[in-house]
Order: C-alpha cells, then sequence, then structure tokens
C-alpha cells in the first residue's frame, strides 16, 4: 500500500493530521515536525542508541517473530491464540505486530475491504515485513502515542505487547483512537507468569534478570493496588504483570464496556468503547 493512501495519519503529539509532503515525509503544521518515511514506513519515533538492539540482537528478534508466525500458523499449537474478526471491523490496528504476523496469519489478510495497520517501535521489524506482507500498512511509533487520527480504527489487538508499555497511557490512546462501538482484543501477562520468570533466574543464579524481574513484580503490584507503573530505573525500560482489577478499573475509567477476562493458557482481554467517550 502507498503511504499516500493511509490517510489516518496524525502527528503523536498534537494529535493533528499530518500532510504528506513531496511523497518524501509527513508535516504537522502545528508544532512544524517532519517526519520520515522510510522503506514505504512513516517513523514516528526515534529510540536512543541504548533501546536500540544491535544487529545480531535484531536478527534474533525477527527469528522470534518467524517462530511466533508459525505459532499463529498451527491452530493445534497450545500456544496459539488468534483474535475473532467481524465484518464491521474495516480498520485494525495490531499494537507491537513485530513483523506483522498476526495479521498476516489471520483469515483477513487477503480481503481487500480492510485496512490492516502494524504498529511497532522496532523499524528494522517492520522492514521485514514490508518486504514479506504487502497486504498490512507498517507504522513506527509507540503505543503510548499514536500517530492515528481520533476515533478511525474498528479493531485494535495486541498479543502480548502491552506488558512492555506504559499501559494505563496506552489504554488512553487505544480509547481515543477507536471509534464508538470500536473493540479491543489483547492477551497479557499475568502474575503466574511473571513469577515462573523470576523463579527460573533464581534457580540458575541470573542475578542480572532477578533484579529486573523482581521490578516487574513489583511494578505489576503497583499496578495492581495504585493503577500507575514505573520505569526500571536504569535502562528505562517499562514491563509489568497485569491483574484483572488493574486492567477493568483502568479500562472503565477509559470507556469501555462490555469487559470480558479469560485467564487459562492465556490471558485475554476484549471490551468495546461506549458510544461517544474520548479521553481528551
Ligand atoms: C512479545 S512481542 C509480541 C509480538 C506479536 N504481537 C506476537 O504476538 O507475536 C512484543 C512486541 O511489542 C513491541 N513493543 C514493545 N514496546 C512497545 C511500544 N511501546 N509500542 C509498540 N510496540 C511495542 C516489541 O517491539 C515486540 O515486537
Ligand atoms: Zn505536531
Amino acid at each position: 500500500m502507498d503511504i499516500s493512501q493511509l490517510n489516518i495519519l496524525a502527528c503523536p503529539k498534537c494529535k493533528i493530521p499530518t500532510q504528506l509532503i513531496d511523497g518524501e515525509y509527513l508535516f504537522c503544521t502545528c508544532c512544524k515536525e517532519k517526519f520520515v518515511v522510510t522503506n514505504n514506513i512513516p517513523v514516528f519515533i526515534t529510540l536512543s542508541n541504548s533501546a536500540t538492539p544491535k544487529k545480531s540482537e535484531m536478527d534474533d528478534l525477527i527469528q522470534y517473530h518467524l517462530d511466533e508466525l508459525k505459532i499463529a500458523q498451527d491452530s493445534n499449537d497450545p500456544r496459539n491464540i488468534m483474535p475473532i474478526f467481524k465484518k464491521n471491523h474495516m480498520t485494525i490496528l495490531d499494537i507491537g505486530c513485530g513483523v506483522g504476523q498476526t495479521l498476516y496469519a489471520s483469515e483477513i489478510y487477503n480481503d481487500p475491504q480492510k485496512q490492516l495497520l502494524g504498529l511497532d517501535i522496532y523499524l528494522d521489524l517492520l522492514i521485514y515485513g514490508e518486504n514479506q506482507y504487502p497486504n498490512i500498512k507498517f507504522i513506527n511509533a509507540s503505543s503510548e502515542n499514536l500517530p492515528l487520527q481520533s476515533e478511525k480504527v474498528d479493531l485494535i489487538i495486541s498479543r502480548v505487547s502491552l506488558p512492555y508499555t506504559n499501559i494505563p497511557q496506552t489504554i488512553k490512546e487505544i480509547s481515543r483512537v477507536l471509534k464508538a462501538d470500536g473493540e479491543i482484543w489483547i492477551t497479557l501477562h499475568s502474575f503466574n507468569v511473571e513469577l515462573k520468570h523470576l523463579l527460573n533466574s533464581c534457580k540458575h543464579f541470573v542475578w542480572k534478570d532477578m533484579i529486573f524481574r523482581t521490578y516487574v513484580l513489583l511494578n505489576g503490584l503497583y499496578f495492581h493496588f495504585f493503577g500507575k507503573l514505573f520505569r526500571f530505573p536504569f535502562k528505562k525500560k517499562i514491563e509489568s504483570f497485569q491483574s484483572p482489577k488493574a486492567m477493568t478499573r483502568l479500562l472503565e475509567k477509559n470507556g469501555f464496556t462490555d469487559i470480558t477476562i479469560k485467564q487459562g493458557k492465556h490471558f485475554l482481554i476484549t471490551a468495546k468503547k461506549i458510544n461517544g467517550i474520548t479521553p481528551a
């Protein structure tokens, strides 16, 4: 898809529509910021050097996402979980899409009626996806500052990506860009999953990981009791587990209804945005 066809983009800061200049970059008339378009992908985020994976790490990441694609394509794999797409879901956004594996593996991938958007913070993953899966329009941005105009999306899916974001800010943005009656389908990390990670690093005495996993658990508890998250002090990373109580409270605050929570093999939440409520 040509970038000029993507007319729902907005400045991630000002939230007003961006203008495509000379087919080369996007421009915000409010803050005057220019956003480059590279490999047909609009870039709305600049990661610091320390937050950018090295070449070998990126190769491993791409391989990880290709393995996840195999899981998404194999309905007999116990790790497989796929969103339910409805007829009225026309514009669909995958937050933390990796290379675009979930949308590519879905039954709607070849439906020309649907607008499929994949968003991730790592540009190299998106470039890989752009080369392989042309029916998805990739956007390089962060979930905490979505570069989309308000009330444009019918369905937002996110498979185990929100645990790595500032969830209150992400949910606020999700609610903003969803149309009235728009829906979410998100999978998360439970307390038990994170506890297992911590116990595993204790067993192998990987002390750096023990510290980080302890932070993740404490952050999840902070989220559960106070509805807030804090970043890992040294690396500025953010991660947490999510409790049903914290998520329900947050979704209700951001105008969601019909909240369903399933906790089994997967921790899945679905919900619908109430008509007419869009957080400021
Ligand atoms: C565990 S992977 C899940 C990938 C894919 N959804 C799947 O189910 O296979 C988490 C993804 O979230 C992305 N991610 C992390 N923080 C993000 C943020 N703030 N905004 C958007 N994506 C983010 C990562 O780059 C990574 O691709
Ligand atoms: Zn702006």
